[in-house]
């Protein structure tokens, strides 16, 4: 069955409780409740870690499975400096949409560079939970 991988990278399980002020008030479970509800026909699945080895793993594994239809990756902080993750990403055959509740064009400088977004086929950010949805729509278009 094709499906569409939801990937979390580190302190993402910590949403709801994590800088409220940013990342708003809806936990990862949340938010993946309501990607099920806004996408009733498509299989979702998830993972999240708070670790490099198993990004890469899930992006290796998930990325060359025929049945998956492409990787919304939020990769946290990972993002900014995690050549060993975009080398995954280019490395797979899957599309992968880079994520971000945040904006983070408009935050800290270091949050300013993604790493893994020359070999992302795009990137969202700074809709809050409605990133995931838009990314989501995207790969289903592709
Ligand atoms: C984030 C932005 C990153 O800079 C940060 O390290 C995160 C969350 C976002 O969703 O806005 O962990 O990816």
């Amino acid at each position: 069955m094709k499906y569409i991988l939801i990937l979390n990278g580190p302190n993402l399980n910590l949403l709801g409780q994590r800088e409220p002020d940013i990342y708003g008030t809806a936990t990862l479970c949340d938010i993946i409740a309501s990607l099920g509800e806004a996408f009733p026909q498509t299989a979702l699945r998830h993972v999240q870690s708070n670790h490099e080895g198993a990004v890469i793993d899930a992006i290796q594994q998930h990325g060359l499975d025929p049945d998956c239809l492409g990787i919304v990756l939020n990769a946290g902080a990972f993002t900014h400096y995690s050549y060993a993750i975009a080398d995954a990403i280019a490395a797979v055959k899957a599309p992968v949409v880079e994520v971000h509740m945040s904006n983070v064009q408009a935050r800290e400088e270091f949050r300013r560079r993604s790493v893994i977004a020359p070999v992302c086929r795009g990137s969202i950010a700074g809709f809050g939970a409605d990133s995931y949805r838009l990314a989501v729509e995207a790969i289903l278009r592709f």
